[in-house]
């Protein structure tokens, strides 16, 4: 679906006019391209904590711009395309003075789209109160920058575990590439992987690896089958019986297989279970397919009702535990769920989307502890307003309202979700677990 606004601004007559009677004007998201350099550069990197070393090594020489203490206040108008700070030396609000010298003096320097990323100790792993109250006061100057740094900038917040240093890459090269153009003011929790590590092919990291999505013939699922085979992975794609051509053309267009099934079917564990027994165990499973049947609770029927939420929570329950149960799952293995940020924030005309999305985030906190016995990881993206058939049928006023009211300005893309799906289903990431990732360009709901 196009984003007429959004074009119309980005012409040069559209640009002028909106000047001209002060409209916003958010800027076309920069995406990640196959062939295009993964990280952007150049970067500064500042901050003096224990982090430091396993960022330098991501960068060569010649991509970062280092700020020593001496040049934290000295203002430059070389412009970055990125910069991270490592705020794990804070140990005090006093500290917290550097952060704001930094983005003080360096805020007009960030150019275009750049990337931001603080890293810091969360504040359960702080060892006194005054780093813990110091620490979490990061959540309000990230969410803060995100909001007013515009010029489709993005800022995160990684909180590393002692213990998880080695943890990082995968996560800063998500941040710090344009493959999250549209993730932002987003707080990430790093702890030891549940997993070890093989060797990392970074361009093909899911070579030689088998992922299933749900819900895969259009949309939001065929974008995550896509990205997943561009990393590599062989894909089974999953749709129901009646979506059988739309999903042959998905699962051929991936190199992939196609899997019809009903995932609300009786018999959908025991053929998935037979589906392992004969090709192998998934290393990847990304519950994405999902259904809306919107009408206020007063006027809803039992069966929108019980639809929704055998759909989007049930079934990925009961699957989930039927491959985990059942060696469906290899270990190093990744489940990833699709919430939405009306799970989060609830909305109007949705309480069993809602009931059935917040659900999902009960799922993942409530798995991740037990399925890291078993080296697999759970976690969940909450998309916000996404061009998809999904959101095609929304009402046009509010349709306009919910792409507009973000940080970005814009509506998200499938290929958006399916990105930050890949780098939760990496196999360096395996220090993620039980985090709920919104992909909503920083949405006003439930923020
Ligand atoms: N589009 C958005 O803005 C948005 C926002 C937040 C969350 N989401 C979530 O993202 C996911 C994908 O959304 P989309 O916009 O691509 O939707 P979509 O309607 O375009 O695609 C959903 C797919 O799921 C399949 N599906 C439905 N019921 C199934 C079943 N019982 N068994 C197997 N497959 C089934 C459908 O046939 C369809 O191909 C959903 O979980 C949705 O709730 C979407």
């Amino acid at each position: 679906m196009s984003d007429r606004y959004l074009s119309f601004v980005n012409s040069p007559w559209g640009r002028r006019l909106a000047q001209a009677v002060g409209l916003p004007q958010p800027l076309a998201l920069q995406r990640h391209r196959s062939g295009q350099a993964g990280l952007v550069n150049p970067v500064i990197l500042a901050g003096a904590g224990r982090l430091a070393e396993s960022v330098q090594r991501l960068f060569s020489a010649t991509d970062t711009v280092a700020a020593t203490p001496a040049t934290l206040r000295a203002p430059s108008t070389v412009k970055v395309q990125g910069a991270v700070f490592d705020a794990t030396s804070v140990t005090d609000l006093p500290h917290l003075d550097e952060l704001y010298a930094f983005f003080h003096s360096n805020a007009k320097r960030l150019g275009q789209h750049a990337r931001v990323v603080v890293l810091g100790t969360a504040p359960e792993h702080c060892k006194d109160l005054p780093q813990a109250v110091a620490q979490r006061a990061l959540e309000g100057l990230v969410r803060s920058l995100a909001k007013e740094l515009r010029r489709a900038i993005t800022v995160q917040l990684l909180y590393v575990a002692p213990g998880a240093e080695d943890a990082l890459d995968s996560s800063l090269r998500f941040f710090l590439s344009r493959r999250s153009a549209y993730v932002s003011g987003q707080v990430i929790r790093l702890e030891p992987p549940v997993d070890s590590t093989t060797a990392i092919h970074w361009d093909t990291p899911l070579a030689g690896r088998r992922a299933l999505v749900t819900g895969a013939s259009r949309g939001i699922g065929l974008a995550i089958a896509q990205v997943l085979a561009r990393d590599g992975a062989h894909v089974v794609c999953v749709d129901v019986p009646q979506a059988q051509q739309a999903l042959q053309q998905a699962a051929d267009s991936v190199n992939g297989s196609a899997l019809p099934l009903d995932i609300t079917a009786p018999d959908a564990a025991a053929l998935l279970q037979a589906h392992v027994s004969q090709y192998g165990a998934f290393d990847v499973v990304v519950h994405n397919a999902g259904i809306t049947r919107d009408k206020t609770i007063a006027k809803m029927t039992d069966a929108a009702w019980r639809s929704v939420l055998a759909v989007n929570l049930q079934a990925p329950l009961q699957l989930s535990q039927a491959l985990l149960d059942h060696q469906g799952l290899n270990p190093g293995g990744r489940i990833v769920c699709v919430s939405s940020i009306s799970g989060i924030a609830g909305n109007l005309g949705q309480s069993n989307y809602a009931t059935s999305k917040a659900g999902v985030i009960g799922l993942v906190q409530g798995l991740a502890p037990r399925a890291a016995v078993r080296q697999v990881t759970v976690n969940a993206v909450a998309p916000g307003f996404i061009e998809t058939q999904m959101t095609a049928k929304i009402p046009l006023l509010i349709r306009e309202a919910g792409r507009r009211m973000n940080s970005l300005s814009q509506g998200g893309q499938p290929v958006d979700v399916a990105e930050a799906i890949a780098w939760l289903a990496h196999p360096a990431s395996g220090g993620v677990n039980g985090q709920v990732v919104r992909v909503c360009g920083q949405s006003l709901l439930g923020a």
